[in-house]
């Protein structure tokens, strides 16, 4: 595991987005798999603009839905997919045919997480995984505990993810469940950005880079994958490096 330590969010979301468009200038074929949440939302804008200047073909690109909630139709606000659609999707004007979908709002749900792992398979595993630190160390809904050979399952949502989830829509009732893309194809894919911005994550992101290698804190897994790095802003990681 690698850290890069930037001045800001906006220095933070520069650098990833710089680094996400090498990795599609490299491989336009690339088999991606973006998180949502607040984090990654202006990387994704600066790699958009990005695309658009140095006019990056993107239309090969295969990115992957990371995590859905449970029985929400994809036209509800709080559907992950919609929110990948608005912060991913429409910036690098792709259409969401091209998304492969982690599916929770189907009848067979243990059949959409076995179709997507297939998926995931099939194309040889993740190039990149684009992702943000969860309030407990989720990385995806990999909730703790996560062993890190965890397939893609359904979740019951802790209350720390529920408590934190609750900001993302006002009024609306937070859904409890959820799918993830499971913690094996996560570590397991070629190149990992996770980004990590705000005093409000320091004490995980230190649990994360020093604390010890635990099912407790699944981002901490991390430690063990050379190809990992850490973007973190200077209010999450006020540390020397
Ligand atoms: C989002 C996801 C979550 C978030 C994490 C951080 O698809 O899977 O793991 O990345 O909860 O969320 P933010 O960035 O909103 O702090």
């Amino acid at each position: 595991m690698r850290l890069i330590v930037t001045d800001d969010h906006a220095e933070m979301s520069r650098v990833a987005g710089r680094l996400i468009e090498t990795a599609i200038q490299l491989n336009p074929t690339a088999a991606l798999v973006v998180a949502t949440g607040n984090t990654p939302l202006q990387a994704y804008q600066e790699l958009a603009q990005l695309v658009q200047q140095d006019q990056v073909d993107v239309s090969q690109l295969r990115p992957f839905q990371l995590d859905e909630y449970l029985h929400v139709p994809a036209t509800d606000p709080r559907s992950l997919f919609g929110w990948s659609k608005r912060a991913f999707l429409d910036p690098l004007q792709l259409p969401v045919e091209h998304m492969v979908r982690l599916r929770g709002d189907v009848a067979d749900i243990p059949g959409a997480c076995h179709s997507y792992d297939k998926a995931v398979e099939a194309t040889g595993g993740f190039d990149l995984a684009i992702l943000g630190l969860g309030p407990n160390g989720h990385l995806g809904f990999n909730e703790p505990p996560t062993e890190a050979d965890a397939p893609t399952r359904q979740v019951t949502l802790t209350q720390t993810s529920l408590t934190s989830n609750a900001g993302y829509w006002d009024k609306l009732e937070v859904p409890t469940r959820a799918l993830t893309c499971g913690m094996r194809h996560l570590l397991a894919a070629r190149q990992i950005l996770l980004l990590v911005s705000g005093s409000h994550k320091r004490d995980i992101l230190w649990q994360t880079i020093n604390g010890p290698v635990t099912s407790a804190v699944p981002s901490s897994y991390l430690q063990q994958v050379s190809n990992a790095l850490v973007i973190a802003d200077r209010s999450a990681w006020p540390y020397p490096v």
